[in-house]
């Protein structure tokens, strides 16, 4: 029986036969369901419900949704091909607001078909630019996995927020690319994953890739970071991002804050993943919106109540984690280190 691995055989969003094709993860850890859409509405679904999730896996959803929109529209002029687009891209760009890869995926696609001449070619090219983004969102977690391997020592313990895995990517991840590589390049590693309550990305996401992929891996509720850390049993830290300011603050699940935090007290190092993509180099950290998500993600867990009727609830789904927290941002174009305004800018100036 061929065993499929999260590392590049199985694909969290593919296109295929003029569908888009993805895992649905509100069914795992107990059911790996696959689900295909034929209508970019379905995908904009599929975003804002977290069918996927993930800023990597988002961003490619977006322009696959794009390129559904296209083959959808009855559009008999460029013209009008392009204003079908713009309503399907503002329909994907409102499902989610604080992973900034959403609008560089949409935007991407835009400039491909706004650059387009007849109606049949721009459907076309918008198909095969999306398919070629998904393709290099695997070569990108790879070179950033070995980028960042370089940081990690053989009997190192890591710990992991949320998932950055192949589930938030298309295949391989970003933290957890960094986790493979670094297992791949001959190290023995333990790894450590948080709940990552009120979704449990952690839980329900990274202990099942990881588990599946065979690693020595163990899972906290998130309230044991201080008591892991304060016990010796976390070396380092590895989380993924949703939206990387140029100064450095990095927005990522909530929680990556405290987790931060705690790593800082006990002298931890704390490094952060993302992709090119997931950098904003035009907001400020004040402007970026952190998306507050329904109370009932907290109020039970699946069908089980655990709080009164009625209790008003504060859900952020993201976080802010200072530049002064972060040891560095692992990218496929190397590694930024203290201060980030300067390292930051030489990542893109390489790019
Ligand atoms: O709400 P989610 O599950 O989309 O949040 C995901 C995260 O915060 C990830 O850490 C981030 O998107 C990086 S994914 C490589």
């Amino acid at each position: 029986m061929i065993k499929l691995s999260f590392e590049t055989s199985l694909k969290t969003v593919a296109w295929k036969d003029n569908k888009v094709i993805m895992i649905d993860q509100t069914k795992l850890p107990n059911h790996l369901v696959f689900v295909e859409y034929d209508d970019y509405n379905q995908v904009a679904d599929a975003i804002r419900t977290m069918v996927v999730r993930g800023a990597p896996a988002i961003g490619v959803s977006g322009a696959f949704g794009l390129a559904l929109s296209a083959l959808q529209s009855k559009a008999t002029t460029k013209e009008e091909l392009i204003s079908d687009l713009e309503k399907a891209k503002k329909v994907l760009f409102e499902t989610r607001p604080t992973a900034v890869n959403l609008s560089w995926g949409l935007e991407k696609i835009m400039k491909v078909a706004i650059s387009g001449i007849s109606i049949d070619q721009i459907k076309e090219s918008v198909i095969n630019e999306a398919k070629k983004m998904a393709d290099e969102d695997i070569q990108i977690n790879k070179t950033m996995g070995k980028n960042g391997s370089v940081l990690f020592d053989n009997n190192d313990t890591i710990m992991t927020h949320c998932n950055a895995g192949a589930l938030a990517t298309v295949a391989y991840g970003t933290a957890l690319g960094v986790i493979r590589a670094t297992r791949e390049s001959g190290k023995n590693i333990k790894v450590i994953a948080t709940e990552t309550r009120p979704v449990q990305q952690g839980s329900r996401l990274t202990a099942f890739e990881l588990k599946h992929d065979g690693f020595d891996v163990s899972l906290i509720p998130d309230t044991a970071v201080g008591y892991t850390m304060a016990n010796g049993l976390v070396n380092k830290v590895v989380v993924g991002a949703d939206r990387i300011v140029r100064t450095g603050h990095v927005f990522n699940k909530i929680g990556t804050y405290q987790v931060a935090t705690m790593a800082k007290q006990h002298g931890i190092p704390f490094y952060v993943a993302a992709p090119l993509s997931t950098f904003d180099m035009k907001s400020n950290a004040q402007d970026v919106i952190i998306e507050m998500r329904k109370g009932i993600e907290v109020t039970g867990v699946g069908d089980k109540k655990t709080a009164p009727d009625g209790i008003n609830v504060i859900n952020p789904a993201f976080d802010m984690t200072p530049p002064e927290l972060i040891s560095g941002i692992i990218t496929e174009k190397g590694i930024a280190k203290p201060p980030y305004e300067e390292s930051i800018k030489k990542l893109f100036e390489a790019n």
